[in-house]
């Protein structure tokens, strides 16, 4: 991980920023952003409200999500223009609402971080997908992930993309290479599909060298590590939505 650097003063303060933050549970870096902001426009009240909410939150006395007051603050009434163009890029075009990415993680895949490092490397399925939301975050676009060994609820999370996300991420792990279900399943989605391998399955065994969704999604990703998941999130900012 990133150790003890602050990412959240690399970006251009916005309030889109610390509300992304926010909503994806890294509330000290929210902070941090409506402290930079207020530093720009003391004057602002709703800065100061959201300041003191998430402060409030980190103190543990206000648990839940603030997502109504979310689109309030989203919208051009904080008046800085910075803001509002940045708001502008970072939405889906078609709901004006953060564009969602679902990331999928097959089976094994839970094991990360003890299961032959030397092939798929030390970090955890949880550092993995802090990675993930994080920079999902940073790219204007929030990211839920899921990790199955069962072939019926990667199945059914599947399902879930259908409405509820405009990117899918996924690495089938071993069903990659047997799965005509998982395939089906996919082929409901109508948005675009990342398909992501720590390894370059194509340097691997035989039986690995056949992925049975290749066809199905819109790009693979594969042989970059857990960095695969990081360019694939990167990559979902500028993807077309499709229908
Ligand atoms: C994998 C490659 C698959 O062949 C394997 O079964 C996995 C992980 C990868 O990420 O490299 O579990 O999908």
């Amino acid at each position: 991980m990133d150790g003890d650097r602050d990412d959240a003063a690399d970006l251009a303060p916005t309030v889109t920023l610390a509300k992304l933050y926010e909503e994806q549970g890294f509330l000290d870096k929210a902070a941090s952003v409506y402290k930079r902001l207020l530093a720009i426009e003391p004057g602002q009240t709703e800065l100061k409200e959201a300041l003191e909410a998430v402060e409030k939150r980190l103190s543990g006395t206000i648990p839940l999500s603030r997502k109504s007051e979310t689109q309030t603050l989203l919208g051009p009434s904080t008046g800085s223009e910075q803001a509002t163009t940045e708001r502008k890029k970072m939405v889906d075009e078609k709901s004006n609402e953060p564009r969602r990415i679902l990331v999928i993680h097959g089976p094994n895949l839970n094991m990360l971080g003890r299961r032959e490092p030397s092939v798929y490397g030390t970090s955890t399925l949880e550092d993995i997908d802090e990675e993930i939301k994080k920079t999902a975050v940073e790219c204007g676009m929030s990211a839920d992930t899921f990790q199955s060994n069962h072939e019926g609820e990667l199945i059914e999370k599947i399902y879930e993309a259908i409405d509820g996300y405009e990117v899918l991420i996924i690495n089938p792990a071993a069903y990659t290479h047997t799965s005509i279900a998982l395939r089906d399943a996919l082929l409901t989605l109508d948005i675009p599909i990342i398909e992501v391998h720590l390894s370059n399955i194509y340097r691997r065994e035989s039986f690995r060298q056949k992925s049975m969704i290749a066809d199905v999604v819109t790009a693979q990703v594969g042989g970059f590590g857990k960095d695969g998941y990081t360019m694939a999130v990167r990559a979902a900012a500028n993807m077309t939505i499709k229908a």
